[in-house]
C-alpha cells in the first residue's frame, strides 16, 4: 500500500511548488495510470514514491509518503528500491552496465534472486520486452526505444512489489507499446504487482489500467476508475488532456440526451454505443 498524505514539494531554488497537497492511496495490486500535461508534476510525484525526492533532489518537502509502512524520508532510496522498481523518464541516466544482459543481471544479483532462477528470469524478461536478440549488444549501440525495452526488462525481471514507470513507451512504436502494456498487465494479474505508469498515450492507457489519476499544475485533480475519470470531460480538457475521440463523442451524445450509458473509451465500446443510439433512433422513427 502506498499512502501519500498532504504532500507538497518545491525544488530547491524554485519559487513554485511542483506538488501541492497531494493525497493519494494506491492499494496493492492496483494498476494506476497517471496523466497530465507537461510540467504537471507527474515525474515529481513518481520521485516522491521512489524517494528520489527529497533524497536526490532536495527542496521543501511537506507531508508524508509511506510504502508498505516505510516512511520514504527515513527509509532512504536503497531500502525503497527493494519495494519500488523504477523505470525513469531519462533512460540513459538509469543504465548502469555497458552490455544488455549485464544490466539485467546486475539487478537480479543485487536482489539476491537464487542463482538457479537467474537465467530463466533473464530470458523471460528479455523475451517479454521483445529484445531476446539484443542480449549481448552494448547498450550504447542501441536506439532510444531499444534502451527503453532494456530498462523495462531490467526492472520487471526483479518482480518488486511495486513497479513505477515514467513514460516507458515514449520512444516505442504503437505495436511495441501495446506489447509492453500487455506484459505489465500480465505481471499485475499473475503476481499481483502494483503497477503505476505515467503515460501520454491515453487510449492505450485506458485500455489497460484499472484507475486513472489526473495531475495539473502540481495538483491531483481527479482519481478513480477509468470510466469515472473519463466522465469528467471538461476537467480533462481544461487540464490539456486529449481524451479519446469515442469518449468525446459519447459525452456529446450524452449531453444531448441521446445516450444514457457509460462513456466509451475503446473502439468496441464506441461501436456498442453507436448501435444503442441508432437502435433508439429507429424506435423513434417507427413510433412516428
Ligand atoms: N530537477 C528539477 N529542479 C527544479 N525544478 C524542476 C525539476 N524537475 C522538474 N522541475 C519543475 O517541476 C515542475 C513539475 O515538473 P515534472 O517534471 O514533475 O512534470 P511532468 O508532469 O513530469 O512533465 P513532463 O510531461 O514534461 O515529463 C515543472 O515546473 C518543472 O519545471
Ligand atoms: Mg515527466
Amino acid at each position: 500500500m502506498i499512502r501519500i498524505k498532504d504532500l507538497s514539494f518545491r525544488y530547491r531554488g524554485s519559487a513554485e511548488y511542483a506538488l501541492s497537497r497531494i493525497n493519494l492511496e494506491i492499494p496493492p495490486g492496483d494498476f494506476l495510470g497517471i496523466i497530465g500535461s507537461s510540467g504537471a508534476g507527474k515525474s515529481t510525484l513518481s520521485y516522491g514514491i521512489n524517494g528520489v525526492v527529497p533524497h536526490h533532489f532536495s527542496g521543501d518537502f511537506y507531508g508524508e509518503i509511506t510504502i508498505n509502512g516505510l516512511d520514504t524520508i527515513s527509509a532512504g532510496t536503497e531500502t525503497i528500491a527493494r519495494q519500488v522498481g523504477s523505470v525513469f523518464q531519462d533512460i540513459d541516466a538509469q543504465m548502469v552496465a555497458s552490455v544488455v544482459e549485464d544490466e539485467i543481471l546486475f539487478g537480479l544479483e543485487n536482489f539476491k534472486v537464487p542463482r538457479e532462477e537467474i537465467e530463466a528470469r533473464l530470458k523471460q524478461a528479455l523475451a517479454a520486452a521483445g529484445i531476446s536478440e539484443l542480449r549481448t549488444r552494448t547498450i550504447s549501440s542501441l536506439s532510444g526505444g531499444q534502451k527503453q525495452k532494456v530498462a523495462i526488462a531490467a526492472i520487471t525481471a526483479l518482480r518488486p512489489r511495486i513497479i513505477l514507470l515514467d513514460e516507458p513507451t515514449g520512444e516505442l512504436d504503437p505495436q511495441s507499446s501495446r506489447n509492453i502494456f500487455a506484459y505489465l498487465k500480465e505481471l499485475n494479474e499473475q503476481f499481483g504487482i502494483t503497477i503505476i505508469v505515467i503515460e501520454q498515450k491515453i487510449i492505450l492507457l485506458c485500455e489497460f489500467v484499472k484507475r486513472l489519476a489526473l495531475m495539473d499544475k502540481g495538483e491531483l485533480l481527479l482519481e478513480g476508475p477509468v470510466p469515472a475519470v473519463l466522465r469528467q470531460v471538461d476537467t480533462l480538457k481544461a487540464a490539456g488532456i486529449n481524451i479519446p475521440r469515442v469518449t468525446d463523442l459519447g459525452s456529446k451524445l450524452s449531453h444531448r440526451g441521446w445516450y444514457p450509458g457509460e462513456l466509451p473509451h475503446t473502439l468496441a465500446q464506441g461501436e456498442a454505443m453507436m448501435r444503442q443510439v441508432l437502435a433508439g433512433e429507429e424506435l423513434f422513427h417507427a413510433a412516428l
